[in-house]
């Protein structure tokens, strides 16, 4: 009969409203600028994984949406994620051995099997390495009870996938680019709780569900190694849209909030565009949904902003609403994309179904 110790964790996904885009350290992924997102609720966007220690496993392995074994041992990523959580808990061993603790279960010693499944599609611009390698670290973490902060776990997160270590914390959450070159204060921090704004609602319209053409790696290389636009954008832009957002958030003004998302979309796929050959993540059907927005926002008599949009490296929109237009919203999309709407694959035409902003 063979020993092992298991643990199964959920993590959601996180959609930025200022965006993570270029690295100043590819290997310890730190980034060229700070970013702010919002964390999705769990139910419909999220990854779930399931991590075994044995003595037994000859080898570590992992399995990705329950069909395919991933080779692991060219896996950089992977493999900096495993090697810090475990050295944490080869030092949580130690300390216990210190203290005269008898039964300490060596399991940084162990090898793992890891079972991770996304319930949406992955790798289309819907931040699916975010929720995975979030979900990855947190469940190492609760698999090797870690006695760690939330924020000391952001940065093995980071390691995996930038934008993950923001899916560890719910709600409104900053990754605060950091000034070490250890990446010791590159780490995601909660501006404010999920409840802080339960009004906000994120509308996701999936374009498509491809693989995108170009990795945000590949991407982003390429855009710091090319585009002047993204000095700009680093130095001139995002420090003042950091505070600007934050500010919007903690006094729930959806003005302020809708605005800096949208200018801060459009910037990240202007950025995009000046990268030298140019990347284009945005599709005819996303830039109609651009123009179906804009026209709605100036559409009212006190041309007040009601919804705004953002794109990740995807054609899939992301429209941030409170909660009241949610219906208008829906059919408006419905009436204008109607050869788009299928099924209810196509878009959550359920507002029960949409996913709260927080
Ligand atoms: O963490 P990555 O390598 O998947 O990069 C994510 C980049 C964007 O989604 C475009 C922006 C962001 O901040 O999430």
């Amino acid at each position: 009969m063979s020993r092992f110790y298991e643990k199964t964790s959920t993590s959601p996904v996180n959609i930025a409203v200022i965006k993570y885009w270029g690295k100043r350290d590819t290997t310890l992924i730190l980034p060229t600028n700070s970013s702010l997102s919002v964390t999705l609720s769990q139910e419909n966007l999220q990854s779930k994984t399931t991590i075994r220690a044995s003595p037994d496993f000859k080898k570590t392995r992992l399995w990705l949406n329950g069909i395919e074994e991933i080779d692991i041992d060219n896996n950089k990523r992977l493999q900096n994620c495993l090697r810090e959580t475990r050295y944490l808990r080869k030092e949580y061993e130690n300390k216990l051995i210190k203290e005269g603790v008898k039964t300490v279960i060596p399991l940084s010693e162990y090898n793992v099997h890891i079972c991770s499944e996304n319930n949406f599609p992955t790798a289309a611009g819907l931040a699916s390495s975010a929720s995975g390698f979030a979900c990855l670290v947190y469940t190492l973490a609760q698999l090797y009870e870690l006695p760690v902060s939330t924020t000391e776990l952001s940065k093995i997160a980071r390691q995996g996938s930038g934008s993950a270590c923001r899916s560890l914390f719910g709600g409104f959450v900053a990754w605060e680019l950091g000034s070490q070159n250890d990446g010791s204060d590159s780490q995601a921090i909660q501006i404010a709780p999920k409840n802080h704004w339960p009004e906000l609602e994120a509308l996701i319209c999936i374009v498509s569900d491809a693989k995108k053409g170009v990795s945000s790696t590949e991407g982003m290389q390429n855009t710091v190694a090319t585009s002047p636009l993204l000095q700009h954008r680093i130095e001139q832009v995002v420090p003042e849209r950091m505070k600007s957002i934050t500010e919007a958030i903690l006094n729930r003004d959806f003005q302020k909030f809708a605005e800096i998302t949208m200018r801060d979309s459009n910037q990240f796929h202007a950025v995009c565009l000046d990268t030298y050959p140019p990347i284009f993540y945005l599709n005819d059907v996303s830039r109609a949904i651009i123009r179906v927005i804009t026209e709605y926002n100036s559409s009212n008599e006190f041309k007040k902003l009601k919804a705004a949009y953002t794109f990740d490296a995807g054609p899939n929109a992301v429209i941030y609403t409170l909660r009241e237009n949610v219906p208008e919203i829906i059919n408006l999309i419905a009436k204008y994309f109607p050869g788009n709407v299928k099924n209810d694959k196509d878009y959550f035409s359920d507002p029960d179904q949409l996913f709260a902003g927080n």
